[in-house]
């Protein structure tokens, strides 16, 4: 059995989840956002040593000007209850995704929570904001690029050192993926680093997403033959 190092999880199913209580979409996006706590603190206690969560997309930009304006306001009201907690439980913040497109007080947030947890050690708890990884591999090859023009790179770059230019190169690869609110596709997450990735789909919501889901995932994980393109393990 393969440890769950690394849980990923695409966090959908906030608009859906208010519109059947009555709510607006933004009180969904509330409850999400007070879940992540719970959550991350479940998966710590579970031996989750990183957990990468989809927050806001490339694409999320589609969406109504009041809804990613209230999307955009979540990390001050999140980091402002939460974040001497998750310090003083060694939580350790990373920050993925293009952040100078943000808001400049949203960035500034975002920049502050990553930099005021920079030398925890505990669970690494990382956030993708404005994040899409198209984008992410795109700006890793123009980066390679510019690195080979300039004479610092050539053409031995092999997989480990692509990985050193995306966004998540201090990461593991992504052990388990999970995706809530029923929804089965990868929605233009982590493409290249859930290339090995367990896949684990389940119907609750994410502000239904309790510990015992994320429990129960674990031991779907648990079951699952990891083969890596090798021959079962028996
Ligand atoms: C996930 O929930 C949060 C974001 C994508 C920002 P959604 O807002 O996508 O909720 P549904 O999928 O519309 O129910
Ligand atoms: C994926 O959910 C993005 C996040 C959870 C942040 P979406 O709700 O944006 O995905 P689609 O549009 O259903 O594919
Ligand atoms: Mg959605």
């Amino acid at each position: 059995m393969e440890k769950c190092r690394h849980a990923a999880i695409i966090m959908d199913g906030n608009g859906r989840w208010a519109k059947k209580q009555g709510k607006p979409r933004t009180a969904g996006h509330l409850a999400g956002a007070d879940n992540v706590r719970t959550i991350a603190i479940a998966a710590d206690k579970l031996g989750i040593e990183y957990l990468t969560l989809y927050a806001f997309s490339t694409e999320n930009w589609k969406r109504s000007a009041d809804e990613v304006n209230y999307i955009m306001k979540l990390p001050a009201f999140f980091f402002k209850k939460y974040m001497q907690e998750f310090i003083d439980r060694g939580f350790r913040m990373r920050i993925i995704g293009e952040l100078d497109a943000l808001p400049a007080a949203t960035e500034q947030v975002l920049r502050e929570a990553e930099e005021s947890s920079r030398s925890n050690t505990g669970l690494s708890l990382n956030i993708c904001m404005n994040y899409g990884s198209q984008r992410e591999i795109l700006l890793a090859a123009k980066a390679y690029a510019r690195d080979v023009l300039e004479n610092k790179a050539d053409l031995s770059l092999d997989e480990a050192g692509f990985e050193k230019y995306l966004m998540t190169k201090d990461f593991p690869p992504v052990d388990l993926l999970i995706r809530t609110s029923g929804e089965q596709r990868i929605s233009n997450y982590l493409l290249w680093q859930i290339a090995y990735a367990e896949l684990v789909f389940v119907d609750e919501a994410w502000p239904d997403f309790t510990p015992e889901v994320l429990e129960r995932c674990l031991r779907e994980y648990e079951e699952r033959d990891r083969r890596f393109g090798g021959i079962r393990n028996v």
